[in-house]
């Protein structure tokens, strides 16, 4: 029987944010989560997360995971402290209590299941995962026998200078037998630096405390501040660069681009510098991103590029040209074939088949046909002020430029639209559209 506890009541003193700790973002999902994550294939049959400060917050933003139990710790007197809360949710529980702390987001799973297993194995009162870190500044010091055997943790602020050498730090996730721990928790004291009760101090407790130690330190990094927080974000970013260059992505400037986890991507994808994508995005074979571009929770098919252009929450089919500088906003839906080009903003409307929308339009509620060309300028007023109204533009119709269609309005197919024209009122399939002051001149004038 496995029950995991998590860390996440702390205030996070040293980001100095509004936000709590465990809730800053890296690489599109929080501390928090990815700490659940990284736990979660161990299928634990209790999951607790000790929340305190702005507790709320943190509840709210974890809603969606199931079966999860929030334990609060109030006031935060210590991660000691916020483990004895465990207490009475524990009662009677019997087997392991693996402890995390929030703020330790790239472990890999395998390390944890490693950890359990060295634990069940060994037969440990408490086993912890510790790094031997070239600068181990901030964590807490490990001292241990060569059969692997802890004696004791002492926190950094807490050390010698002597003790300071020792590079043996501890990770902050632990696996312990909860019956074990659970009768030295009431132990602790807070005779340390900050006066408050220590986790760490259970191994000295305990009479078999043994650690593991991890193969690559990186994953280990705990997050206090946001030069940390940086450091994890570049790691995670060459994790998921790398995968992905192995998996047939080509980056030109690999540093300059950001990825999300949830990204996929085809054969032979070319993405450029500065380059970003985020959410959920899926990306066909032969795709070419960027320079310059941001895409999100967007779908692309085959052979689109995106040159210098906003994509968010959009469909783009096959072969489509966006760019530079197109805004395709949420709803857009671009069929095959399609070329949207400078300064061309398009929300919520489908565009059929082989059309173009050049230059400088706006494209809002609108569904165009087959091979429409939408001249430069050409800008549907899809609000009256109160509601959105849908524009209907049939296949193979022009409109000219600086057109302006004031929806709720249907233009039938193989329509003309002359230049400059406002128009209100539908306009019949085949027909030329007017909707502008005749010119006057007036000669002499001068
Ligand atoms: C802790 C360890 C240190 C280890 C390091 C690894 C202790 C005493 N020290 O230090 O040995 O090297 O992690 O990253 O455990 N928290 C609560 N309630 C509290 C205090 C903290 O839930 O009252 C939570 C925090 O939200 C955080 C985690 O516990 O997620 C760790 O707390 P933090 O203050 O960051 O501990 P460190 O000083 O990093
Ligand atoms: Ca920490």
């Amino acid at each position: 029987m496995l029950a995991v506890a998590i860390l996440a009541a702390g205030k996070g003193t040293r980001m100095k944010s509004c936000l709590p700790k465990v809730l800053q973002p890296l690489a599109g999902s929080t501390l928090v989560e990815r700490v659940l994550t990284s736990c979660s294939g161990l299928q634990p049959q209790r999951c607790l997360l000790i929340v305190g400060h702005q507790a709320q917050e943190v509840q709210q933003q974890l809603t969606d995971w199931q079966g999860l139990e929030f334990v609060v710790q109030q006031p935060q007197n210590g991660t000691g402290h916020a483990v004895q809360q465990v207490l009475p949710v524990l009662e009677g529980f019997d087997g392991e209590l693996l402890v995390l702390n929030g703020d330790v987001p790239l472990l890999r799973p395998s390390t944890i299941e490693h950890l359990v297993n060295e634990h069940r194995s060994s037969g440990a009162d408490v086993t912890l995962l510790t790094a031997r870190l070239a600068d181990p500044t901030g964590y807490g010091r490990v001292f241990s026998d060569q059969q692997g055997r802890v004696n004791s943790i002492v926190e950094h602020r807490d050390c010698s200078d002597e003790q300071r050498h020792n590079n043996l730090t501890n990770a902050g996730i632990y696996c312990f037998n909860w019956k074990k721990l659970a009768a030295v928790l009431p132990q602790l004291c807070s005779d340390n630096d900050q006066g408050e009760l220590y986790l760490t101090d259970t191994v000295a407790l305990l009479p078999i405390a043994m650690h593991v130690e991890v193969a690559d330190p990186d994953e280990v990094n705990g997050i206090n501040d946001r030069c940390q927080l940086a450091n994890c974000e570049a790691l995670l970013q060459e994790r998921l660069r790398n995968h992905w260059m192995k998996e047939g992505v080509t980056f030109t400037d690999p540093a300059s681009c950001t990825l999300s986890e949830d990204c996929q991507f085809g054969r032979d994808v070319v993405i450029e510098p500065q380059t970003h994508l985020r959410g959920c995005c899926n990306i066909g074979d032969g795709c070419q991103l960027g320079p310059g571009s941001l895409i999100e929770n967007a779908d692309l098919g085959h052979g689109v590029s995106v040159l210098h252009s906003v994509v968010r929450d959009a469909k783009v089919r096959n072969e489509v040209a966006i760019g530079p500088f197109s805004h395709l906003r949420p709803g857009a839906d671009i069929a095959d074939q399609c070329r949207i080009g400078n300064f061309v903003e398009i929300k919520k409307s489908q565009i059929g088949e082989g059309s173009k929308v050049n230059h400088l339009s706006y494209i809002g509620d609108a569904q165009l046909g087959r091979h429409v060309n939408v001249g430069a300028g050409t800008i549907t007023a899809n609000y009256d002020g109160v509601r959105k109204h849908l524009t209907v533009v049939g296949d193979n119709s022009k409109t000219g430029a600086n057109s302006v269609l004031v929806a709720p309005i249907v233009l039938g197919s193989n329509v003309t639209v002359g230049a400059g024209s406002t128009l209100t009122k539908d306009v019949p399939n085949g027909a030329l559209a007017l909707g502008r002051s005749k010119q006057l001149i007036k000669n002499g004038w001068q």
